[in-house]
C-alpha cells in the first residue's frame, strides 16, 4: 500500500517536472516550427530561468556581470527567461529605438502583474491603448500649464532654499533623505497646492514612504508584508486625494458664489475642470504624478552630487556658471526664472551625464504585440521584451570614454539621440523630464554657492535592478560664508 502511493506520488512528481521542462521550452520548440531564427541565447532554469542572475545587484555605471557575459557569448540582442516570461533582451541602440518607437503597433508597455496591484488598473504607467493615450493627453497639457505659471519656479527655488537653510549648523546629513524631501515638497505643491506643514501632506508622505517600499518587494498578498501594506497604503492615498478633490470643489462653489478671485494654480485646479477623465482616473493620475516626481528626480540628485565629489574640475566650472548668473542679477528681483535657467548650459551637461553615466532607470517592460522582424532575427508574438537603456548609455562603441563622467561631451552632442534616452522614448516617454531638470538645476545653483560637501567613501547607486545609494548617501557638509570662506560649524 505504501509503496503503491509512493509509486503514484513518484510518477506524478515525475510528470509533474517533464510538464514544467515542457511549458518553459516550449516557446522555444513553437519558434523554430515557424522557420526563424530567434537571437542566441538560454532559457535555463524552468520557471525562474535566469532572473536570479538578470536580477544581481550592481553599481549602477556599469552593466553588471550577467549582461557583460551575455553580450559577449550572444551578441547585444540575445533570448532568455525572465520573470517567469521567454524573453528578448536588448542592449542595442537600434533596436531599443525601434521598441520605443512603435509602442501600440508592434510592441506595448507590458509591467510584471503585481506591479499593476499596487499601481491600480488605471494607472499611466500600466495603461495601454485608448485609456494611455487620454490620460497622457492630460498629462502633457498640464505639463505645459505648469510651466506657464509664473509661481512655478519661485515654488522650487523658495522649497531648495529651505531645505539648505536647515542644514545650518550641522556638518553631515543624508543627502538622499534630503533629496526626497526636496522633490516630495516640490511635487506635492504643483499637484496638489499643498505645504510642507499641511496635516495632508505628512498623511501622504507617510502612507507613500509605505507604498514605495511595497513596490519593490516580493508580491506576496498576506497581511503584514511589504506589498500588502502598499496595496492598503494606496488606498488611503487614494481617499486622502478624495478628499482633497471635495474640499476643493467645495471651495471653489463658495469662492466663485462670491466672487473672490483667489485661485489655486495647481494641478489639481485644471485636473478638475477636465471632463476627459473620471473621478477614479483622476485620483489615479494624481498618483502616478507623485510617484514619478518623487524617486527618480531626488535619485538624480543623489547621484549629480555623489559624481561632481569626483570630479573638482567639473565642480569648479559648475560653481562659476551659476556665480556669473547669480553677478548678473538685478538686485531687486534676484529670483530665478526662465532667462537664467536658460543659461545653465554646463548644470545641463552635468544632469545629462549623471543621467547616462548613473542610470536612474536600468530597462523598461515591452512585449511584442507581433512577430517582429529586426534585422536578421524574428522577436515572436507574445514574448517579454526588455529594452536595457543603460546598456546603450555605457556602450564604448557609441560614447567615448563611457566609463567616465564626463559632462563636457555633451558641449558638442545632441542630449536628444538613440544613444541618450535616460527618459525613455516614443509615446511613453516620460512627461515630466523637464520639471525633474529645472528642479536638479535650481537646487544645484543655491548648493554649490552655499555648501562645499565630501561623501563617505564607498556609498555608490546600485542597479537591484532599481537604483538606490545603499547607505542613503551621507555628505559631510560645509557652509560658506557670505565672503566666500567656509563657515567653520560648532558640531
Ligand atoms: C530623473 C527623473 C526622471 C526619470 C529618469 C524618468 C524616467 C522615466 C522613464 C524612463 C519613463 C518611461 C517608462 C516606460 O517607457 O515604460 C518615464 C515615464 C513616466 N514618467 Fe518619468 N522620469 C523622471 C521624472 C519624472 C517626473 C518629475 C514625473 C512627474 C512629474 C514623471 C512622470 C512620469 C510618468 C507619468 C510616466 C509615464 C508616461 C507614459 O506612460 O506615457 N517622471 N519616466
Amino acid at each position: 500500500m505504501t509503496g503503491g502511493f509512493l509509486m503514484v506520488m513518484l510518477v506524478g512528481f515525475f510528470l509533474f517536472v517533464i510538464g514544467l521542462i515542457t511549458i518553459h521550452f516550449l516557446p522555444l520548440l513553437l519558434s523554430k516550427l515557424n522557420g526563424y531564427v530567434l537571437p542566441k541565447g538560454t532559457f535555463s532554469w524552468p520557471l525562474l530561468g535566469e532572473t536570479l542572475s538578470f536580477l544581481n545587484p550592481h553599481p549602477s555605471n556599469s552593466i553588471g556581470t550577467f549582461l557583460q557575459h551575455h553580450c559577449s557569448k550572444y551578441g547585444k540582442v540575445f533570448k532568455s527567461h525572465l520573470f517567469f516570461t521567454p524573453t528578448i533582451v536588448s542592449c542595442d541602440e537600434e533596436l531599443n529605438y525601434f521598441i520605443l518607437q512603435n509602442e501600440d503597433k508592434l510592441f506595448q508597455c507590458s509591467y510584471p502583474k503585481p506591479i499593476h496591484g499596487v499601481l491600480g488598473s488605471l494607472s499611466m504607467l500600466v495603461a495601454v491603448g485608448d485609456t494611455h493615450k487620454r490620460l497622457r493627453s492630460v498629462a502633457l497639457s498640464l505639463v505645459t500649464t505648469t510651466k506657464s505659471n509664473p509661481q512655478f519656479l519661485n515654488d522650487i527655488e523658495n522649497t531648495a532654499i529651505q531645505i539648505l537653510d536647515s542644514w545650518k549648523g550641522k556638518n553631515q546629513i543624508l543627502f538622499c533623505e534630503e533629496a526626497r524631501k526636496f522633490t516630495f515638497t516640490v511635487i506635492v505643491k504643483q499637484v496638489l497646492g499643498l505645504t510642507p506643514d499641511d496635516p495632508h501632506t505628512s498623511e501622504i508622505l507617510k502612507d507613500f514612504l509605505t507604498f514605495m517600499k511595497g513596490l519593490i518587494s516580493l508580491p506576496l498578498y498576506i497581511p503584514g508584508t511589504p506589498y500588502a501594506r502598499a496595496v492598503k497604503a494606496r488606498r488611503r492615498i487614494a481617499s486622502t486625494v478624495k478628499a482633497i478633490i471635495e474640499e476643493r470643489r467645495k471651495n471653489s462653489t463658495t469662492a466663485s458664489s462670491s466672487q473672490d478671485n483667489t485661485r489655486n494654480f495647481d494641478f489639481l485646479e485644471i485636473l478638475l475642470c477636465v471632463d476627459a477623465l473620471s473621478e477614479d482616473e483622476k485620483v489615479s493620475f494624481v498618483l502616478d504624478s507623485l510617484l514619478g516626481g518623487y524617486e527618480t528626480t531626488s535619485l538624480l540628485m543623489a547621484m549629480v552630487v555623489h559624481f561632481l565629489d569626483q570630479s573638482t574640475t567639473a565642480l569648479e566650472h559648475l560653481k562659476l556658471e551659476h556665480q556669473n548668473i547669480r553677478n548678473m542679477k538685478n538686485i531687486n528681483d534676484m529670483s530665478l526664472n526662465w532667462e537664467d535657467y536658460k543659461k545653465m548650459e554646463f548644470t545641463q551637461h552635468v544632469i545629462s551625464e549623471a543621467l547616462r553615466y548613473g542610470n536612474v532607470v536600468k530597462f523598461v517592460h515591452r512585449k511584442a504585440l507581433k512577430d517582429v522582424k529586426f534585422k536578421d532575427f524574428v522577436i515572436p508574438s507574445g514574448w517579454q521584451v526588455l529594452p536595457v537603456l543603460s546598456a546603450v548609455h555605457l556602450d564604448k562603441t557609441l560614447h567615448a570614454d563611457a566609463t567616465q563622467f564626463h559632462p563636457w561631451r555633451w558641449e558638442n552632442q545632441e542630449q536628444t539621440c538613440k544613444k541618450f534616452t535616460p527618459f525613455g522614448g516614443g509615446s511613453r516617454c516620460c512627461p515630466g523630464s523637464e520639471l525633474a531638470k529645472v528642479e536638479v538645476a535650481f537646487f544645484l545653483h543655491h548648493l554649490v554657492q552655499k555648501f562645499r560637501w565630501r561623501t563617505e567613501c564607498g556609498d555608490l547607486p546600485f542597479a537591484y535592478p532599481y537604483v538606490e545609494f545603499p547607505r542613503g548617501l551621507p555628505l559631510y557638509v560645509e557652509m560658506y560664508e557670505s565672503n566666500g570662506v567656509v563657515d567653520k560649524k560648532e558640531n
